[in-house]
């Protein structure tokens, strides 16, 4: 099927014994942006630190275009990197370095060992990487040093250059958390249209509920490491708020 990512049965244990994610299913398809909501601690990171290979679960699988995540070594683990865009909420950019150069590193993969090294990219990266700024409106910005342009500026530029890798999904850990509620909607407005216009399959957790309804397809809410909402924003009412932000009063 089109399910290009296939979660079953995930479960992460830190090594102080918590479980942060117990049982986790859900397929995606490519093209959907889907929102994770969730209080603090439900396990929003953790989910996304799997898919990255960041964490290693210890039951279950993640399935990303075919390739089986959960127990990759590390070698496979940076080639998976390559297909997996991700958006910090801290941005995550070499902050001595040019806007450009900071996009075209979501292209270090595709470059060739040599040419990195001399920090070389030829004139197709350029211009892949020239696009994207293009699309999230910093093209302006490319030849200022990441240090000297402002939060919201260098939000952009990390999502330019996670659509530079051409990834096969975007992860976006509350990307918007660091900034004022103007610009956290026009942020998420330009993360979904570009995803969209892309059709790459797009992860987002985020706290603000309105920004989330207002642009995703669907939402997944998790409640001490378990799904307990799944569907479109319009499905999300009282009683799915009251098991993802309530479960303790519920539960006694
Ligand atoms: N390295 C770690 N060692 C032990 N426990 C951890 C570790 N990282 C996270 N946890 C715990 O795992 C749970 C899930 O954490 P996670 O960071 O995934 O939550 P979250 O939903 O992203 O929260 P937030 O909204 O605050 O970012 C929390 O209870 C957290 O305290
Ligand atoms: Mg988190």
């Amino acid at each position: 099927m089109d399910d290009i990512l296939q979660i079953k049965d995930l479960r992460l244990e830190y090594p102080n014994g918590h479980a942060a994610l117990k049982r986790v299913t859900f397929n995606a398809k490519k093209g959907e942006i889907i929102a994770i909501i969730g209080r603090s601690g439900a396990g929003k990171s953790t989910l996304l630190r799997c898919i990255n290979g960041l964490e290693k679960p210890q039951a279950g699988s993640i399935r990303l275009d075919g390739e089986e995540i959960v127990g990759m070594e590390e070698r496979q683990l940076t080639n998976l990197r390559r297909k997996v865009g991700f958006v910090w909420q801290e941005y995550n950019l070499i902050e001595r370095l040019s806007v450009m150069s900071n996009v075209l590193t979501g292209r270090l993969s595709y470059n060739g060992r040599g040419k990195n090294l001399i920090g070389y990219f030829d004139r197709g990266h350029r211009e892949i990487a020239i696009r994207n700024l293009e699309r999230v409106n910093m093209l302006h910005r490319a030849s200022y040093r990441a240090d000297k342009i402002s939060g919201g500026e260098k939000q952009r530029v990390s999502i330019a250059r996670a659509l530079s890798q051409e990834p096969t999904i975007i992860l976006a850990d509350e990307p918007v958390a660091s900034l004022d509620p103007n610009l956290s909607a026009i942020i998420i407005g330009d993360l979904a249209r570009v995803a969209r216009e892309d059709g790459t399959l797009t992860i987002i957790n985020i706290h603000q509920l309105d920004l989330a309804a207002k642009y995703v397809d669907r939402m997944i809410g998790l409640a001490q490491g378990v799904i307990v909402f799944d569907g479109t924003p319009a499905q999300l009412d009282d009683a799915a708020m009251d098991r993802i932000y309530n479960f303790d009063k519920i539960s006694g």
